[in-house]
């Protein structure tokens, strides 16, 4: 019933008008300085990441688009500034790129770096970028299995930069607005069993026959674990508390976006997009639905933390037997240590180089 409600949705509740202006110098940063609010995407200059980012720079947004195509973000900030989709009062923010290839980790610190030389504060970040089903034996050039490397394992080097900003953002701000938003996919449900996570062959190096089905539903399995182990991290360390609840850490929420018309599907074959296409949504929800985890006040409560929303914005279930690894085999610590020790040759000190 879960699965079919998440294919078939209701309407959105949460739509561009509940979306509140995001502009205006009205926060505090780093030394008393007021600043903008700041929100990052990964990949959004096309699909449902293009749909977020339209949404916040016509609410008055500062948008940081991370992307590997010059060409494709020059595409987007034109049709963006010229179509407000349903906005109707439009208050155009601001828009910027941010060169980074998710497919080569070495590609991720130095952008990243040079980035944080220049805002002082992180408000939400949508790690949405992916790609699906391409060839098997596609790698990125790390190596790592390219679903696997893209979807999870770049996104987690990402996000170890960004968290000291992110934590920085949180500690000046209300308590639950401060957000990192992992995209998962209802393809979740179908990662290997037991617990989701292939452990014993990560990239399915060696395992000798699969589809690439298994690994991206493998990368969205991962996409809830890191939501959940971050939230716990980030509830653990929150140094405020009130009435025995800790205060002012950043929420950590996973995302199934829907099924969407976007150019996810560019490595599937033209007789499964077209039958495809007769149950696949306008991208616009897919972004309202990114947009309810990352900006709706319900998603910012501490109840949220660690939890997954469903098409097209509603509180949703993971499934249950990924949940099982979560509780019963610390699936989302393993995967975290696991990532941490992968990611820390090109997440480097320059001092130390
Ligand atoms: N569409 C759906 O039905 C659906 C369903 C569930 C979940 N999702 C999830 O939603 C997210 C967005 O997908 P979408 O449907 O909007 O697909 P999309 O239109 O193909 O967008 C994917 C974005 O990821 C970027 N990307 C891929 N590889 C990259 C790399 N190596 N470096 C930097 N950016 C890279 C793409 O940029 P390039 O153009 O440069 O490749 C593109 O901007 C994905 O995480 C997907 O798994 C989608």
């Amino acid at each position: 019933m879960s699965l079919l409600s998440q294919m078939f949705p209701s309407s959105p509740a949460f739509t561009e008008k509940d979306i509140p202006e995001l502009s205006g110098k009205a926060r505090l940063c780093h030394y008393l300085l007021l600043c903008e609010r700041v929100y990052l995407v990964t990949g959004g200059y096309s699909g449902v990441g293009l749909e977020v980012c339209r949404v916040l720079y016509h609410r008055g947004g500062q948008v940081i688009i991370v992307g590997r195509s010059q060409e494709s973000y020059e595409t987007a900030v034109k049709d963006i500034k010229s179509n407000p989709g349903r906005i109707a009062d439009s208050k155009p923010g601001s828009l910027e790129w941010v060169k980074v290839d998710l497919a080569d980790l070495t590609t991720i610190h130095p952008a990243i770096e040079e980035l944080l030389a220049r805002i002082e504060r992180l408000d939400v970040v949508w790690y949405n970028a992916g790609v699906m089903f391409p060839p098997v034996g596609s790698k990125t050039k790390q190596g790592y299995e390219l679903q696997w490397g893209t979807n999870v394992v770049a996104h987690f080097a990402l996000h170890k930069l960004l968290t000291p900003l992110l934590i920085s953002t949180a500690a000046s701000s209300p308590t639950g607005t401060v957000r990192a938003i992992w995209v998962s996919s209802i393809a979740h449900t179908r990662s290997p069993k037991p617990y989701g996570i292939n452990f014993d062959d990560i990239n399915y190096a060696e395992t000798r026959r699969f589809l690439s089905w298994i690994t991206y539903a493998q990368s969205k399995a991962g996409a809830v674990l890191l939501a959940d182990e971050y939230a716990k991290q980030s509830v653990a360390g929150a140094a405020v508390e009130e009435d025995g609840r800790k205060k002012n850490h950043v929420i950590s929420i996973s995302v199934n976006p829907g099924n969407l018309k976007t150019n996810l599907r560019r490595y599937s074959s033209r007789l499964s997009n077209f039958l495809f296409d007769f149950i696949l949504y306008p991208q616009r929800l897919g972004g309202l639905t990114e947009l309810y985890g990352g900006l709706a006040p319900e998603t910012g409560e501490e109840e949220f933390n660690g939890g997954y929303v469903i098409p097209f914005g509603r509180k949703g279930e993971i499934a249950t037997y990924v949940k099982k690894g979560l509780t019963e085999a610390c699936t989302g610590k393993k995967l975290w240590d696991l990532l941490e020790e992968e990611v820390k040759p090109y997440i480097y000190n320059r001092c130390e180089s």
